[in-house]
């Protein structure tokens, strides 16, 4: 089985769920083959064997990000800057809904999940449903209900204690 997992982050907080589910995957697949990849590195010539596409990234006004959202939360990285305020890696590079818009069709009803992080807010919102529904429009098999993981504060975390414990176990109920 060959497992991708696409993420998008800005303060590294998705990076990090994102690599607690390839740890989950690993574990419960050993056989498997994981690629854990930004969206800049993702291409779609290195999803053409997949078998099951996992895509998340941070909720941003109640959805996904877009490109003012995405400046925002940049600018207001830069204007904190010192240690622990550095962008993630790759966060300057295209998010996740540009990623879904260029991502090849497929008719192999290859499997899929979708998740988010957000914050602890009752009324958070959250991203991981438009990303389920640009993946079914795609061809995909949403294969699990899209799923947020949370943060403390209100932008760039931490992550709340046991999340990425909670991302391992739901990592192991995919396939
Ligand atoms: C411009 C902006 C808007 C945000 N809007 C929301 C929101 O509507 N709901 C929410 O739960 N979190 C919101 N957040 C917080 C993000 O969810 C948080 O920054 C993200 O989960 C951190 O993930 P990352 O470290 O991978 O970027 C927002 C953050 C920014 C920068």
């Amino acid at each position: 089985m060959h497992v991708a997992i696409v993420y998008e982050s800005l303060f590294g907080n998705t990076r990090q769920i994102a690599e607690a589910i390839s740890e989950g995957i690993r574990s419960s697949h050993p056989e498997a083959e994981v690629d854990c990849l930004g969206v800049g590195q993702a291409a779609s010539d290195r999803l053409r064997t997949v078998d099951l596409l996992i895509v998340g990234g941070p909720t941003h006004m109640y959805g996904m990000t877009w490109s003012l959202s995405r400046r925002m939360g940049l600018g207001s990285e830069r204007m904190n800057a010192g240690p622990g305020h550095e962008p993630d890696p790759g966060a300057e590079g295209p998010g996740v809904r540009t990623w879904l818009r260029n991502l090849p069709k497929t008719d192999r009803h290859t499997h899929a999940a979708a998740f988010d992080t957000r914050t602890t807010s009752p009324t958070s919102g959250g991203a991981a449903h438009g990303i389920a529904r640009r993946l079914r429009g795609h061809g995909y098999d949403v294969v699990a209900k899209p799923h947020g993981f949370f943060i403390e504060g209100a932008a760039d975390g931490p992550l709340r204690a046991g999340e990425l414990d909670r991302a391992r176990s739901w990592a192991a109920t995919l396939d």
